[in-house]
């Protein structure tokens, strides 16, 4: 649904570009007044294009941080402190970049939900939800190799337990961990690879996000009534209203992120990444980033085995299972498009949906909150039940129980109908 672009321009210059090398025709077509975006688009839609800000700030930061960076496990804890205390406005670029990594994911995990709450992941977005998917992976891939380049105690130690993780996978296990490191312990070839991999992956994050924004113009936004534009009235051009709409979106946005860097730029962070790493000495606790926790509480939430019954014959030992259940709740969202069998897509004629939705919004706190504790006490069964309701969620619940119990609501004839009421 990409506009048709009867692009017109009176300077010489840009015709000239434009006849041979159509991109002004392509940008109004795409985000210009050519490009018809339905009229009832709310604010939840201001996140794709934070989520695109927010990666250009990433990148642009990034660069400039890795001129004074050194990846060196002798000297990068230096550099960091060189790049804070003797740069040219260094501690702002740092703040910036690190914070702006939690920005980055607090507007992408609304933009998630929104989809949720608003079925945009059903058909025919399908390809454009699991593009989103796998920017997701590539994110987490980023900022987990990111966090490790100052090499501070949570540096070192969190490198130290993911990579571990994979030592679960059953006769590779040893050699896969070892190939990760580049040698015996995560050390100078491993700090060296991880900065090499969060240099790149932000340009593939750029590429896939290409490809989104391509499979997203195919059909256009979805909107929150969940129903398809059937005639022009129903849309308006993108440019200018959504122009304004997001341009306001990211006036907030950058009050909220400015908050942060200049009156509370380590309140996200955590205090142990201040001292230099040291293998010898283990961390009182070891918690990755908040936006890792539901993920940690779901891997450490499994602490059983799985063995044929009456016998000791273990089939799959708890580590596995922890490590299995942490990337299936990322394959159930993979999977979500045909997992959700209802046609209706936005939640607002969904009343059962609507309340199980929330009640999924509350278990991923719940997860994230049993993530940042230690597993004593009753942490370790409030997250088996979270990890359980996670899943039972999508895998029970939307294909099984739903298509059975659920009543829709009568949905709208149109989208310019309930707007012009
Ligand atoms: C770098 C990260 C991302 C960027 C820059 C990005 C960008 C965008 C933009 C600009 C839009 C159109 C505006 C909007 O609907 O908000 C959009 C739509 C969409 N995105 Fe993303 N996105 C990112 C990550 C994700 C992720 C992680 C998911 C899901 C797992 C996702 C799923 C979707 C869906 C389903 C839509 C269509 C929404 C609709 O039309 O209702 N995106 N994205």
């Amino acid at each position: 649904m990409a506009g048709n672009s009867n692009f017109q321009s009176n300077n010489k210059v840009v015709n000239w570009i434009e006849e041979r090398m159509p991109i002004f025709s392509l940008i109004d077509g795409s985000l210009g007044a050519s490009y018809p975006a339905p009229k009832n688009l709310n604010y939840w839609w201001n996140f794709g294009s934070l989520a695109g800000l927010a990666l250009v700030i990433q990148i642009v930061t990034g660069i400039v941080l890795v001129m004074h960076y050194t990846p060196n496990t002798e000297l990068a804890f230096d550099s960091v402190e060189h790049i804070m205390r003797d740069v040219n406005y260094g501690w702002l670029l740092r703040y910036v970049h690190a914070n702006g990594a939690s920005m980055f994911f607090i507007v992408v995990y609304i933009h998630i939900f929104r989809g949720l709450y608003f079925g945009s992941y059903k058909a025919p977005r399908e390809l454009l939800w699991i593009l989103g998917v796998v920017i997701l992976i590539l994110m987490m891939a980023t900022a987990f190799m990111g966090y490790v380049l100052p090499w501070g105690q949570m540096s070192f130690w969190g490198a130290k337990v993911i990579t571990n993780l994979f030592s679960a996978v059953p006769v590779v296990g040893d050699s896969l961990v070892q190939w990760l490191w580049g040698g015996f312990a995560v050390d100078n070839p491993t700090l060296q690879r991880f900065f090499s991999l969060h240099y790149l992956l932000p340009f593939v994050i750029a590429g896939v996000v290409i490809l989104h924004i391509w499979a997203l113009h195919k059909h256009g936004s979805n909107n929150p009534l969940g129903i398809d534009v059937k005639s022009p009235q129903d849309t308006v051009g993108f440019h200018p209203y959504y122009t304004a709409k997001d341009l306001f979106g990211i006036g907030v946005f950058i009050l909220v992120f400015a908050y942060f860097v200049f009156f509370n730029p380590n309140y996200l962070g955590h205090a142990d990444n201040y001292i230099p790493a040291n293998p010898l000495l283990t961390p009182a606790s070891i918690v990755p980033e908040w936006y890792f926790l539901p993920f940690y509480a779901i891997l450490r939430s499994i602490t059983f085995s799985i063995s044929i019954p009456f016998t000791d014959i273990v089939l799959i030992d708890a580590k596995l299972l922890g490590v299995l259940a942490m990337f299936g709740s990322l394959a159930v969202l993979i999977a979500l498009p045909w997992l959700d069998r209802s046609p209706v897509r936005s939640s607002r004629f969904r009343p059962m949906y609507r309340w199980f939705f929330w009640i999924l919004v509350i278990d991923s706190f719940i997860l994230g909150y049993v993530g940042a504790q230690k597993p004593e006490g009753i942490m370790p069964t409030l997250g088996l039940i979270g990890t359980a309701y996670y899943f039972f969620h999508f895998l029970v619940l939307l294909p099984f129980i739903m298509p059975k119990y659920e009543k829709d609501t009568k949905l709208p004839e149109s989208i310019s109908n309930p707007v012009i009421k």
